[in-house]
């Protein structure tokens, strides 16, 4: 694999830092986690660089988002990143199991709402009981309006697919609820994101 495989995302340099701070208080301490979409792979260096106890398993459907995730990692070196699988959320069967902790960072809001539904159900699957599901990204509230940043974006996301949009929080919960992923916590995030956090029943 050639370094000229790695992209690089803008967002994470700025989200990277905010969201560590959350998964050092809601990862454990050792084991394995499995990052659901891991795009271009700096998340998964930096995190995995971050919690040298833990080993963290990279994936992502798309293949060019794969070979950019190899890239960082052959540049990174770190014995506790693993090489990227290939897992689309929605499937009823992953390439994966056993994991401590699941991750995943702005693909809810930007794959059809199937995604979301085989994101819970796989995570079920996947967890012992009370270990983490983590999630990251721009959702809507109940209650109240979108952002006018966030507003434009679901706007944008809706006329690239119209399968696609911020969903609300209560949408998510439900669709948690559902797989017995119990509500933790939700930490309000820089940029109008926030953190949703569930753990198996
Ligand atoms: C906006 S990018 C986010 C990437 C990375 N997590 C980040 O925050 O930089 C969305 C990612 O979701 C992935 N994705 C889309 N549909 C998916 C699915 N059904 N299952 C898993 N990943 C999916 C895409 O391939 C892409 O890498």
């Amino acid at each position: 694999m050639t370094m000229s495989a790695r992209r690089q995302a803008p967002a994470v340099a700025r989200n990277r830092g905010p969201i560590l701070d959350v998964l050092r208080d809601a990862l454990p301490v050792s084991g394995r986690v499995l990052e659901v979409a891991s795009g271009t792979g700096e998340h998964a260096v930096h995190f995995a660089a971050a919690f040298p106890d833990l080993i963290w398993q990279p994936s992502d459907p798309d293949p060019d988002a794969r070979a950019s995730i190899v890239g960082w990692r052959e540049e990174a070196g770190l014995g506790n990143l693993l090489p990227p699988v290939t897992l689309d959320a929605a499937s009823p069967q992953w390439p994966v199991s056993e994991m401590e902790a699941v991750v995943c960072i702005n693909m809810i809001h930007i794959s059809p709402w199937e995604a979301t539904e085989g994101l819970m159900a796989g995570a079920a699957r996947v967890l012992d009981s009370g270990r983490p599901l983590i999630l990251y990204g721009p959702f809507r509230r109940e209650g109240l309006p979108l952002e006018p940043s966030n507003a434009a974006f679901d706007a944008d996301l809706r006329q690239r697919d119209p399968r696609w949009g911020l969903r609300t929080v209560e949408s998510v919960r439900v669709c948690a609820f559902d797989q017995r992923l119990a509500f933790d916590k939700l930490v309000e995030m820089p940029a109008n994101n926030l953190v949703l956090v569930f753990r198996k029943a």
